[in-house]
């Protein structure tokens, strides 16, 4: 098994280059199956969660080739098989945007229902009501969703929560009901708009992706086309928050500074200073930084997936600070592992009250989850020590090079699977 094994207390400093969005990729390259034609999608992260996709698509019989190590080309002619087996889903809940796809052009797809991720209950219910609402009957038999629509047609679906996921999932279907389909409380985050600019590429008619209200148009048939996924808003602000926690100066390469809005709110709030450029994003922090109140909401609000990193800086900010986690409800289980830090926290319900400590101590943790699993890395960066992180396989799902970044910003991180390995990083950095 995997662990990182990380020495504490250096300022991170320099410049990272930010790879692809992982869930913009995730659900262009579901909706790449949508036409017979070739598809090529560039700036594709190469990250665990990707690639179990990848073999998903796959295995119900497109033909997958990788061009480079960012670039896929994918042709679904050769599709046969509209069975999404729960091997994928269970590795990746993402896979669920094969229903959409499949549904879409196929008018058929069996897909297993996905399991929990650690971060609360996931319903798929608004996903359902959507393929519902366009005309696809739908019986969930064996632990699969098992859908056919043999009229798919455009209708007018009101969302009852606003979910990113059923958002992109309903919208890839209805591109090709029968029509117009109105979506309205839809997502808004820009994964979504790109989604819907892929789709457009391929000769879709999406209007509105970005508002509350995505209007499609059915067409008859989707292109081949060839697409660049946008950066990934998340791994941008988890290195920038790596250099407000660890009193750094980081400057994240091509990102969509508009898209880390609320990111770099925070950030200014806390008393680190933010340069912005065309592509780029620079953030200094020389410590002493002041206690805040956040509270995660759907784009273009604080994103819940940046709440563990700043859990992790306001666990080293003057003064208590409070979290409200509005997205999932079993959020804070990072924070456990943070209080065996020296972390001083109190959970209450969906808050989190967190008084600031001096110091973090390096401890050996657990990375629980993809996002919880990169925060907690960057309190061992900060911490005094050693600090050992279980489970990393969490963070290799969505991070490309994540120790090797790290490392060129000048952190004392190293990959590990034996104690022996351990001992030597720890004769080595001293
Ligand atoms: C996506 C992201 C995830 C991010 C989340 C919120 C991917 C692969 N994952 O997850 O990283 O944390 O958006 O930005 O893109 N809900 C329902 N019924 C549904 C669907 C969702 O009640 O049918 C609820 C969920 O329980 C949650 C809220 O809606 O409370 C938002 O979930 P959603 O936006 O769908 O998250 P995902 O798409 O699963």
């Amino acid at each position: 098994m995997e662990q990182y094994v990380i020495k504490g207390g250096q300022p991170l400093v320099g410049e990272v280059e930010i790879g692809g969005a992982k869930n913009a990729a995730l659900a262009i390259l579901a909706a790449a199956i949508m036409t017979d034609d070739t598809v090529v999608v560039e700036n594709i992260p190469d990250v665990n969660d990707i690639n179990v996709l990848l073999d998903a698509i796959g295995g119900i019989g497109a033909s997958v080739k990788r061009i480079d190590r960012h670039t896929v080309q994918i042709n679904a002619k050769s599709i046969r098989n509209f069975n999404v087996e729960y091997d994928y889903i269970k590795k990746i809940r993402a896979s669920y945007y094969l229903l959409g796809a499949l549904l879409g052009k196929y008018n058929h797809a069996e897909v297993a229902l996905p399991g929990g991720c650690n971060i609360g209950s996931r319903p798929i219910d608004q996903h359902l009501k959507g393929f519902r609402r366009l005309g696809a009957e739908i019986e969930i038999e064996h632990g699969k969703v098992i859908a056919e629509a043999e009229n798919f047609k455009g209708s007018h679906i009101y969302f009852d929560v606003v979910t990113v996921g059923a958002t992109i999932n309903v919208m890839m279907a209805a591109t090709m009901a029968e029509g117009l389909t109105i979506l309205e409380n839809v997502a808004k985050e820009p994964h979504v708009v790109d989604v819907a600019n892929f789709l457009n590429s391929m000769g879709a008619n999406i209007r509105g992706a970005g508002t509350d209200v995505i209007k499609i148009r059915g067409v008859k048939r989707l292109h081949g086309t060839q697409y660049s996924v946008i950066p990934d808003q998340i791994e941008a602000g988890t290195f920038m928050y790596a250099a407000a926690a660890t009193k750094g100066d980081i400057t994240v390469l091509n990102v969509i500074p508009k898209h880390l809005e609320a990111t770099i709110a925070k950030l200014l709030d806390i008393g680190c200073e933010v340069e912005e450029f065309d592509d780029a994003v620079r953030v200094i922090s020389k410590g002493n930084l002041k206690n805040t109140q956040v509270k995660t909401l759907p784009y273009p609000g604080f994103p819940t997936d940046m709440q563990p990193q700043m859990g992790v800086i306001l666990s080293l900010c003057n003064g208590t600070s409070t979290i409200t986690e509005s997205i999932f409800e079993n959020r804070f289980k990072y924070l456990a592992e943070l209080e065996r830090m020296g972390a001083k926290v109190k959970v209450d319900g969906n808050s989190a009250t967190i008084q600031g400590v001096e110091k973090l101590s390096g401890a050996r943790i657990n990375a629980l989850d993809l996002r919880a699993g990169a925060a907690l890395c960057v309190a061992g960066l900060t911490a005094e020590g050693y600090t050992i992180v279980d489970d990393i396989v969490y963070i290799q799902r969505g991070y490309e090079n994540f120790e090797e970044k790290l490392r060129s910003l000048g952190a004392a991180i190293q990959k590990v699977s034996s104690e022996k390995e351990i001992q030597k990083f720890k004769l080595k950095v001293g």
